[in-house]
């Protein structure tokens, strides 16, 4: 499935992808730095009816938010994370086994302890405003 979108319709493209993915716990986000991904998350979030702040996890590693809908929801960045081994001992593998929602930028850094089945999101910035969102659906 491929979703074209930009800001003014971010919450329709949001809504399309959770319906593709809902049945599956961990997404991964793939996309170059500045593709969306954090802004595409925190419009889930919203659409998911998170009222927490939804920050950037950058420095927190993994943010929690509480959503009616999907339950806890676990957002995290690896792009700072070396490898597995830090990765786990930042509690990240426990966050993947909860059976919680996950959220995951720069899966890459530690795709070793990502389990088997995973939601694929491709980010691709395709100009200065749109996006094109593509699942393995
Ligand atoms: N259609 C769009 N979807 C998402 N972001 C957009 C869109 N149009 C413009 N932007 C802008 O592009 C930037 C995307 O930044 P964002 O932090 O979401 O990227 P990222 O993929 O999470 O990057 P990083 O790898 O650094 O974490 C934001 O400034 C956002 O406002
Ligand atoms: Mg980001």
């Amino acid at each position: 499935m491929d979703i074209q979108f930009n800001l003014s319709t971010i919450k329709e493209a949001v809504q399309s992808l959770w319906n593709a993915g809902k049945d599956t716990k961990v997404w991964v986000f793939h996309g170059e730095m500045g593709a969306g991904k954090t802004t595409v998350i925190h419009a889930l979030c919203e659409q998911l009816g998170v009222k927490q702040a939804i920050s950037s996890p950058t420095f927190a590693i993994i943010n929690e938010y509480n959503s009616p809908i999907a339950g806890a929801i676990y957002h995290m960045d690896w792009y700072r994370m070396r490898d597995e081994e830090e990765a786990i001992q930042a509690g990240i593998e426990d966050c993947l086994l909860s059976g919680n929602y996950c959220f995951v930028e720069w899966p890459e850094k530690a795709e070793n302890i990502l389990p088997e089945k995973v939601f694929n999101v491709y980010l691709k910035a395709t100009d200065h405003e749109n996006r094109l969102l593509t699942v393995n659906a």
